[in-house]
């Protein structure tokens, strides 16, 4: 089985055109890559809704909404290849990740450039009226050792850091508890920390808090990605004016933002993480200059575009949903990530390519003609035709119609489809 850990030649065999398959052929080919001889084992996994994990998970639980899960091979990261697992109902989403890592597959690469260990903030915060002139930091030494005995497994792991900081607004004073959750995303352990931590300062005259919750902000990206890649000249200057435009204009840099969490939300929903937390924590870093600024960056140099981008990420490849949802095992497994790690070093790398993939039509075709194909196919499969013959007719006509008109309704198509009829 592909691991991410194995060091691989990367060669253009490894890029496989699963489009050309069928749904079962590519769940077969799956399996077959897991080693699984039974696809009965991921048709299960895959398809089948399952109550008892329903109803564990939400209350008043009544069934499913199905998105449909996709899959892009060999994402090469400098000397590793991942396979990424998306969930996600938006048409040209992973047609668009998979073009584009096929392009930088054939005419670059994408190497990491820096990772800090994700930390995760947990929050005390007091009125400062009940407050009065307490503070909490006079409790340092009988903190640590509370949360020590209470956490002890916890400390048992290696770099555990807790760092406590004090910040005062207009009307709160706050202490944020910092701790490195180390493969698991850490929101209920900080929050469980804050809610030991604030009960033993109630024990020593403290007043009951407003709240005690982890912090969806964090200071410091987890990881910086770099993609270089040949490309023509027009088109790789092009990307770095609209990289340029996106860092200047807010309005512009959401829009772009959202074109690289297109990849990221979808795998997050795969493996199981909360896609909630890491799009908050991801957008607050957007504005952490005081303006909602661009999160990836494309400069042209010597006929390459390089391209950089860095995120934080709330994230966890054990407990949770992520432990006990059958999709997100298989989707990890199949990924082949058993890291915390590597899936901060996927997810930023699925993000820059779906924006690389973005930019590139946006300044040449325009996104249309791309989402297009999948629109006119889709529009087809609300008519029955009598033969082949008349399917190519309609197809011919209503890409003729697009073409002249520039759209197309689900009216137009009735109407071409009549004609014909
Ligand atoms: C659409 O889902 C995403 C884009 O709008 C992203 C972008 O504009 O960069 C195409």
């Amino acid at each position: 089985m592909q691991k991410s850990c194995i060091i691989v030649h990367v060669s253009m065999n490894d890029i496989i055109k699963l489009y050309m398959l069928d749904p079962e052929s590519r769940r077969k080919w799956v399996s077959a890559k897991l080693n699984k001889a039974d696809t009965k084992v991921d048709n299960q996994v895959l398809l089948a809704p399952c109550d008892e994990l329903g109803d564990s998970l939400i209350e008043n639980y009544i069934g499913y909404f199905h998105l449909p899960i996709g899959i892009v091979e060999n994402i090469a990261i400098g000397d590793m290849l991942f396979n990424a697992c998306l969930a996600v109902e938006e048409t040209s989403v992973v047609a668009a990740l998979n073009k584009a890592n096929s392009f930088v597959r054939k005419n670059g690469f994408i190497e990491l450039v820096e990772y800090n260990v994700p930390e995760v903030t947990g929050q005390i915060s007091y009125e400062k009226v009940k407050l009065g002139n307490r503070c909490l930091l006079n409790f340092s030494e009988e903190i640590y050792s509370l949360i020590k005995s209470r956490f002890a497994s916890y400390f048992r792991r290696e770099n555990p850091f807790v760092d406590i900081q004090k910040e005062e607004f207009d009307d709160f004073i706050v202490y944020n508890f910092s701790f490195n959750s180390h493969e698991a995303m850490g929101a209920n352990f900080v929050t469980q920390v804050t809610e030991v931590v604030s009960d033993f300062l109630k024990s020593h005259d403290f007043p009951h808090p407003l709240m005690n919750i982890i912090s969806n902000t964090m200071k410091d990206a987890s990881v910086r990605m770099r993609c270089k890649v040949k490309i023509d000249e027009e088109v790789g200057i092009a990307i770095s004016k609209a990289s340029l435009f996106a860092h200047q204009d807010p309005r512009r840099a959401s829009t772009h933002n959202k074109g690289i969490l297109n990849a990221i939300d979808p795998i997050l929903i795969a493996t199981g993480n909360d896609w909630r937390a890491s799009n908050a924590v991801i957008h607050s870093f957007a504005c952490k200059d005081g303006q909602y600024k661009s999160l990836t960056k494309w400069t042209y140099e010597d006929d390459h575009l390089i391209g950089e981008i860095a995120l934080p990420f709330q994230i966890g490849v054990v407990g949770g949903v992520t432990k006990i949802h059958p999709n997100s095992q298989f989707a990890l497994e199949y990924m082949g990530i058993d890291s915390k790690k590597d899936l901060c070093l996927l997810l930023a790398t699925a993000g820059l390519l779906q924006n690389l993939s973005a930019l590139r039509a946006l300044v040449t075709t325009g996104i249309v003609s791309g989402h297009m194909k999948l629109h006119l196919s889709n529009l087809s499969k609300s008519y029955i035709f009598d033969s082949e013959n008349q399917k190519s007719r309609f197809m011919k006509e209503v890409e003729d119609f697009l073409k002249n008109n520039k759209k197309i309704t689900q009216t137009d198509a009735d109407m071409i489809y009549k004609e014909l009829s």
